[in-house]
C-alpha cells in the first residue's frame, strides 16, 4: 500500500527550482544522507524490533548509497556540499507525533511513508521539467524514484507489521492532512521540501516612488 497525497505539487514548482540545480542538489544530498542517518536512529531506538531493524538498516545504506550518486553528480556539475540547512518539513512533521502515545512508532512509520511519497512526486516532477535541458538531472530523479516509492510502501508495511491492530487508512487521513497543511505554508526554494511557488504580484506604480504622505 502506497499513501495518496492530500495535495498535488503543481509543475510550475519544479520549473522554478531547477533554476538553480546545485542548491536543489545540496538539499537533495542532504535528504539522502538525513533519511540514513533517521533510520540508524530508529534501529537504535527500536532494537528490539526485528523486523524494524532489518528493514532499515537495508533502507539506510540504500540511502548512503543514493546521497554518494546525488553527491557525485553535484560534484561533477560544478558544486560542493554545503553545511545542512534545517529540513521545516521533516521537523515539523515528526514534532507532531505524540512521542508519549502507545501508536507513537506506528506514526512515526506512516510519517516517514509519506515523506518518501513526497520526495517521489517532487522527483518525478524533477525528472519531467528537467528533461529537455538538464538531462543528467532528469536522468538522476528517474533512477531514484522507484526506491522512494518501494521506501513508502516498506514504512507502511512496518506500520501494520509493528501495530497489527492500527488503524492504517484512519491515521493516514490524519497524516497526509497535515502533512499538505504544512507542505503548502513552508516557503518556496531550491530544495525538495519547499513550498508551492507562488507568482509574485507586480508591485503597484506608487509603492515604488516610496511612501506617499497626504
Ligand atoms: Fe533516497
Ligand atoms: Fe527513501
Amino acid at each position: 500500500m502506497t499513501p495518496v497525497l492530500a495535495w498535488s505539487t503543481p509543475a510550475s514548482w519544479a520549473t522554478e527550482a531547477l533554476r538553480d540545480p546545485l542548491a536543489l542538489l545540496v538539499d537533495h544530498a542532504h535528504c539522502e544522507l538525513g533519511a540514513a542517518s533517521t533510520a540508524q536512529t530508529l534501529i537504535a531506538r527500536h532494537s528490539t524490533e526485528t523486523a524494524l531493524v532489518d528493514a532499515l538498516a537495508a533502507l539506510a545504506a540504500e540511502e548512503l548509497r543514493h546521497f554518494r550518486r546525488v553527491h557525485r553528480l553535484l560534484e561533477r556539475l560544478g558544486g560542493t556540499l554545503q553545511p545542512v540547512q534545517s529540513n521545516p518539513y521533516a521537523v515539523g512533521l515528526v514534532k507532531s507525533i505524540d512521542r508519549t502515545a502507545p501508536e507513537a512508532l506506528f506514526d512515526r512509520m506512516l510519517v516517514s511513508a509519506l515523506i518518501e511519497r513526497r520526495s517521489l512526486e517532487r522527483f518525478e516532477l524533477l525528472a519531467a521539467a528537467a528533461a529537455p535541458e538538464q538531462p543528467e538531472i532528469a536522468e538522476l530523479f528517474l533512477e531514484l524514484g522507484p526506491s522512494e516509492a518501494g521506501h513508502a510502501r516498506l514504512f507502511v508495511e512496518l506500520a501494520v507489521e509493528l501495530h497489527p491492530d492500527g488503524d492504517v487508512a484512519g491515521r493516514l487521513e490524519h497524516w497526509t492532512e497535515l502533512e499538505a497543511r504544512l507542505i503548502r505554508s513552508l516557503p518556496f526554494a531550491a530544495r525538495i521540501h519547499s513550498g508551492p511557488f507562488v507568482q509574485r504580484a507586480a508591485e503597484p506604480a506608487e509603492s515604488k516612488r516610496g511612501p506617499a504622505f497626504a
